[in-house]
């Protein structure tokens, strides 16, 4: 059980109870799968013993195959860039150039691309990782008096649990050929909008709009066809919920959260969302305190 290293909108960490409640009994047993990682809040707190974790955006996953593979060297030279950067604008603009070099054609050590990452992530505004359509990384500076982004135990704790998993940049899709009977895959999608203005949703450059929503409930049945356990979030949207309900073995759950990132303070209040599964109650692990309320 270890805290996500990156800050990332729509991060799980104050789900987890609810989500984890939904999963088999014996889910520590089985492959865990997490096909839309961001900051892995899921498989962070599970610790899986084998599995794959993945994501649309590729410097994400160089990310974590340089936390996997050469944590030391990741913490070394973050350090660096703590010490030499700070909080100071004008060096935050010259990182943000140099982490988009590879969009550009340029050459960028892994190790130094994934530091930049580390820095830009805490020292950026809100947290947020967005990318214009070239793929350049381009949220603003976020003027931050103590950015401290270099936890070295966290960082070699989440190497330890990711030195089980296979690592992956593709499309969700995916899964349906990784997954075998029996395996568990949590699904963490951008969230559907409630409103028009209210929620980010663009992460990569390929943005996610409800055609994606259809097609990642589809591979949600197909994952069910093969017999492969899935929970899934998502706002509490009404397309959503009806892409859900048409399917009548999934169970559809409202449950509530404050999001760790909105584009309106006044949006920060508690927002409900939805869990969706396909894991009978029999098998669920269940929740030792309180019960989820159940839709429907
Ligand atoms: C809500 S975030 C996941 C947050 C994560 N659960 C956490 O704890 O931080 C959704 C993720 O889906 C990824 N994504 C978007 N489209 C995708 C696709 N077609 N295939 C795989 N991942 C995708 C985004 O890059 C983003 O990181």
């Amino acid at each position: 059980m270890v805290d996500p290293i990156l800050k990332w909108a729509g991060g799980k960490r104050q789900l987890l109870d609810d989500i984890v409640s939904l999963f088999p009994k014996d889910y520590q047993d089985r492959a865990f799968h997490e096909p839309m990682f961001g900051g892995g809040a899921v498989t962070f707190h599970v610790g899986p013993s084998e599995g794959t974790i993945n994501d649309i955006v590729p410097r994400l996953m160089i990310f974590y195959e340089v936390v996997r593979d050469n944590p030391e060297e990741l913490i070394e030279e973050s350090r660096k860039l703590e010490e030499e950067y700070g909080n100071n604008e004008k060096k935050y603009y010259e990182a943000r150039d140099e982490f988009n070099k590879p969009i550009r054609g340029e050459k960028l050590d892994k190790v130094r691309e994934a530091s930049l990452l580390l820095y830009l992530n805490r020292t950026c505004f809100n947290g947020l990782y967005r990318e214009n359509s070239k793929g350049e990384f381009n949220v603003p500076f976020g003027d931050y008096s103590n950015p401290d982004f270099v936890r070295e135990k966290q960082i070699r704790e989440c190497s330890k649990i990711l030195k089980n998993l296979e690592i992956l940049n593709e499309d969700f899709e995916y899964i349906i050929d990784k997954a075998k009977p029996g395996d568990l895959v949590y699904f963490d999608p951008p969230y559907q909008p409630v409103s028009e203005t209210a929620d980010f949703t663009q992460y990569a450059k390929e943005g996610f709009d409800f055609s994606e929503q259809e097609r990642l409930r589809d591979t949600c049945v197909k994952l069910d066809k093969n017999d492969v356990f899935f929970v899934l979030s998502n706002s509490w949207a009404e397309p959503v919920r009806e892409l859900y309900e048409e399917v009548e073995k999934f169970e559809v759950n409202q449950v509530s959260a404050k999001r760790d990132i909105s584009s309106k303070a006044e949006t920060r209040g508690p927002v409900y969302e939805i869990l969706v599964t396909n894991v009978s109650k029999e098998l669920q692990r269940g929740k030792s305190q309180k019960k989820l309320a159940s839709y429907g």
